[in-house]
């Protein structure tokens, strides 16, 4: 068991260094809930990426408590004998005589007992009523009801019964501490839970850096290649628009249709559409709503738009091949370039023109729906009138998500923006994820991260962190906002989408657990410092330190949109494609450099 832990934290560039030294010589922490091993949904991500940090620190009195599904187990989970003999003994006890209580040994430990979400807070109000030694947190990552009456669909009153929400209002009040994801959520516990959160615990994660430091710009590029493929098969017959000046826009998540906000992002992409027609814009905007819908398999047209593209490639590869070859042996005397296709070339490559005729639209959705009719997206789409055709700026595409998360993360960093206006979102991984791959991302006031990033960023939507307003905005309003977002987004040059995406990246280490992982410690503290008075003192800091730092407004701001270096990304501009501005921003990005306080110092005695 370790004597004490240091948890030192040096190189988060830009924000303060962290180093926090308390004794954890006689404690041992459990963190408990369904998604431990077991993926449902946010939660799971939550654990499985916090797991690293909280193991540096707490070593192998770290425990993480799931249920036990057979088919997890074998794939994700080592089966190890404990070494810890207090364990040792609880598990043996647990063995033979069903589930007995750690703590009941002759020197327990400072057990602490973090539970997420009210499945699991159901232990929470167990451990408090039988009085055990035990200091509690009770995270919740969104309300029962919060979510249900965002939902829009549920039908409320026929479900009435249903929406209990003792339990979770129970683990929130006997907990020694209790903790949410974020700031909006906080208020929606004040409300609902009737207990205010003592700590926000905002979701993180584990940011990978590359050696190389412009590395996400040409995986953008990479990606991005790939995603003109598919655009290639997909609109075959109808690439009558410049690829070159195509935007990626996406919107990914669970399919809760307003939860999510892709009522909105439908409506403000049909006025985007009209005003990138009337004011002749030469961008084609493709937005990709990448959501599980239920579907059986790829449609024919999808198919047959691949099959295409790829005939037409390999048209051209033997064209190619053919032409190198007379042009190579025509060198040797006077060639005439004339001859050098002939007939044959010719007709393989009409032939395969041929077949990209085409007399219906590009589809909209990649697969066969099995509730086409009432599907929601499918359902705006036919209202306001999206349908891919020729004259539209705007077209859209709907998938489900590609089965692996190497997969999404490709789509996710070949778009240009992730578009996120949701109306119900306690945090919202998806922008985050964005963020880390310096992918500029639309969120919403109503949402975790927007809060959060709002919160710590002086000019956001100068670093790509667009936040709409949908709190005190009525819902035209904002949809006038969003469309705004989006025309100005599009009148970006290629340059000032990568300077945009630097500075983007350059946030990545807020909203990594490396840094956020503080604030989980300090929940710990202070449920340690409750439970075990005698042992543990927690100290807050004022509360305005609480807020931490923010990031000023990038220091490359000009002086006059004159000048080269453009601040600003709204400025109109011809489309210039100077890629060395990655590099000079890097001297910049020196200058954005702020020390951060640290929110809590926590001295135990
Ligand atoms: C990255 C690549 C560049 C490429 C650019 C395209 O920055 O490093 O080589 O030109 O992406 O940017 P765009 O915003 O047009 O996809």
């Amino acid at each position: 068991m370790p004597l004490a832990r240091s948890l030192s934290v040096t190189s988060l560039s830009g924000l303060e260094e962290w180093d926090e030294e308390f004794d954890l010589e006689d404690a041992v922490l459990f963190e408990i809930a369904l998604e431990v091993a077991n993926k449902v949904g946010g939660i799971y991500t939550v654990i499985q990426t916090k797991a690293r940090l909280t193991s540096e620190e707490w070593g192998e009195n770290y425990f993480l408590v799931g249920p036990y599904v057979e088919s997890n187990v074998r794939t994700q989970v080592e089966l190890i004998e404990p070494t810890n003999p207090v364990l040792k003994r609880t598990i043996d006890k647990m063995n033979s005589s069903g589930c007995k209580y750690a703590a009941q040994c002759e020197e327990p430990p400072h057990i602490v007992a973090h539970f997420h979400e009210w499945l699991a807070g159901l232990g929470l109000v167990l451990c408090r009523q039988r009085q055990l030694p035990v200091a509690t947190i009770f995270t919740t990552h969104a309300t029962l009801l919060g979510r249900y009456l965002c939902a829009g669909n549920v039908d409320f009153y026929n479900n009435l019964a249903e929406f209990n929400v003792d339990k979770e209002r129970a683990a929130a009040h006997c907990a020694h501490v209790f903790t949410t994801v974020s700031q909006i959520t906080a208020i929606e516990a004040e409300h609902l839970l009737k207990r205010k959160p003592d700590i926000i615990t905002p979701n993180g994660l584990n940011v990978k850096k590359f050696s190389a430091v412009h590395e996400f710009q040409n995986l953008h590029a990479q990606s991005k290649n790939r995603i003109q493929e598919f655009v290639r098969g997909h609109f075959y017959g109808h690439l009558d628009f410049n690829l070159d000046k195509c935007l990626f826009l996406f919107i990914a998540g669970r399919y809760e249709f307003s939860n999510k906000g892709a009522d909105l992002f439908l409506e403000a992409l049909a006025r985007l559409n009209y005003l990138l027609r009337v004011n002749h814009s030469d961008v084609t905007v493709i937005a990709f709503f990448i959501m599980p819908a239920r579907t059986n398999n790829f449609n024919v047209e999808t198919l047959k738009g691949q099959a295409v593209r790829k005939q037409l490639w390999d048209t051209a590869q033997t064209v190619k091949e053919r032409f190198g070859k007379k042009l190579y042996e025509s060198l040797f005397s006077l060639p005439d370039v004339a001859k050098m296709l002939d007939k044959e070339d010719f007709t393989i490559m009409k032939r395969a023109i041929f077949a990209t005729q085409r007399q219906s639209q590009p589809p909209i959705c990649t697969h066969n729906m099995l509730e086409d009719n009432s599907d929601p997206i499918l359902s705006c789409v036919r209202r306001i009138g999206l349908f891919n055709s020729s004259a539209d700026r705007v077209k859209s595409s709907c998938h489900p998500p590609p089965s692996t998360s190497n997969g999404l993360r490709g789509l996710v960093r070949g778009c240009h923006l992730g578009v996120f206006p949701s109306y119900y979102e306690p945090w919202g991984y998806t922008p985050a994820e964005c963020t880390v791959m310096g992918i500029p991302s639309i969120s919403t006031n109503l949402s975790g991260f927007g809060c959060f990033m709002e919160e710590h960023i002086a000019d956001p939507s100068a670093y790509g962190i667009y936040i709409l307003d949908r709190r005190f905005r009525g819902v035209d309003e904002s949809c006038n906002q969003l469309t705004s977002f989006l025309f100005q987004f599009c009148k970006q040059s290629r340059r000032q989408r990568i300077i945009q995406r630097n500075r983007t990246e350059r946030l990545s280490d807020l909203l990594d657990w490396r840094y956020l992982g503080r604030y989980y410690i300090s929940a710990r503290h202070m449920a340690l410092a409750k439970a075990f008075p005698d042992t543990y003192i927690y100290e807050p800091h004022e509360p305005t330190s609480t807020s931490g730092f923010r990031y000023p407004r990038p220091a490359s701001v000009p002086p006059s949109p004159a000048l080269s270096r453009h601040s600003s990304p709204h400025h109109s501009e011809a489309e210039d494609n100077d890629e060395d501005e990655r590099y000079d921003e890097d001297l910049e990005a020196e200058k954005d450099r702020v020390n951060i306080r640290q929110p809590y110092s926590v001295p135990f005695k």
